[in-house]
């Protein structure tokens, strides 16, 4: 799965630090933390409709991770969206758009890692782009191909994945190799051997009619999996966060990601083996309808 570029975010202007600038010109001191260490809390947030779904959520996931980092001066929710509803303004944008929303702990007096060399804030970046669900191309009739990789996501004693941080290394290596593989994503394990999620999504499987996902031990807080498991609990659907190896991903009915980017996107092959028969399952179809009437009826309006 390769995103392609779209023409519509030739001219995009990317807000950092309450000032909009062009693409081509935007640019992070060299002696800005993200630069030096990624030192640095990100979220992915998606516009329908002039909303923002789960805003609230994603605000106080970065602020928890910044917190995390122990982040001096954090921008409040109310700071975050009024650059967020002027970015959106400025590029004319409303729908179909995502926000990669970055704080890094700032600018440092020199080079090195020490949090004491940042004594001028931290820095907001707010990158809005024209971007449809990244995976409803790579799903086509045949679904996502994902493969296992060699590497392991962090326990919480290692780095702790609640802290949703912009160290992402040992997800774009696992990314390198689904991409030798011929694959769309890879599939992490934790430490012990269990699923943990994908290099960027969240996991789920469907077996006898019981949705399931990994615990939280060695993927973060996700808010479309937290959103997933509420439409089940809602809708009278059997449900439970547990230890899942790959056997059970195998043999499983369904096996669905989510993700805040790509939304729902259905499995059909994992390691080369077909998923069930191959076609996406029902319980997919009806989560994912379930989601998109949730997007397509909630959020915080940030533009009219
Ligand atoms: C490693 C990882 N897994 C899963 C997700 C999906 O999380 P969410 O549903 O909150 O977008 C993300 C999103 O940022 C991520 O970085």
């Amino acid at each position: 799965m390769l995103q392609t570029f779209n023409e519509k975010n030739r001219d995009l202007l990317v807000n950092i630090n309450g000032e909009l600038i062009h693409r081509d010109k935007a640019g992070i001191s060299p002696f800005d933390s993200a630069v030096q260490g990624g030192d640095a809390v990100w979220e992915g947030i998606r516009v329908y409709d002039g909303r923002i779904f789960k805003l609230i959520e994603h605000l106080d996931r970065l602020v928890s991770s910044a917190k995390a980092l122990a982040f001096e001066t954090i921008p409040s929710h109310d700071e975050i969206t009024s650059e967020i509803t002027r970015t959106l303004e400025a590029n004319k944008m409303r729908d179909g758009v995502h926000i990669r929303l970055t704080l890094t702990r700032g600018k440092k007096i020199t080079s090195g890692m020490d949090p004491r060399l940042n004594q001028a804030g931290p820095t907001l970046i707010i990158l809005a782009e024209h971007k449809a669900p990244v995976y409803a191309a790579a799903v086509g009739d045949t679904g996502l191909s994902l493969v296992t990789s060699s590497i392991r996501r962090f326990p919480p004693d290692c780095l702790d994945p609640k802290i949703h941080h912009c160290n992402l290394i040992q997800s774009i290596l696992a990314k390198i190799e689904a991409n030798h593989a011929g694959a769309d994503d890879s599939i992490m394990l934790d430490q012990r051997g269990f699923l943990a999620e994908t290099n960027a999504t969240h996991v789920f499987i469907v077996t006898g009619g019981v949705v399931e996902t990994s615990r939280l031990v060695a993927c973060p807080e996700g808010i479309t999996r937290e959103t997933v498991l509420e439409l089940c609990d809602v809708n009278g659907i059997p449900h439970a966060e547990r230890d899942i190896s790959m056997t059970e991903v195998y043999r499983a009915d369904e096996c669905f990601t989510t993700g805040t980017m790509g939304e729902l996107a259905w499995v059909g092959r994992v390691d080369g083996r077909t998923i069930a028969d191959g076609t996406r399952g029902p319980m997919t179809a009806r989560l994912s309808t379930l989601y998109q009437e949730l997007t397509a009826s909630s959020g915080v309006r940030v533009v009219d």
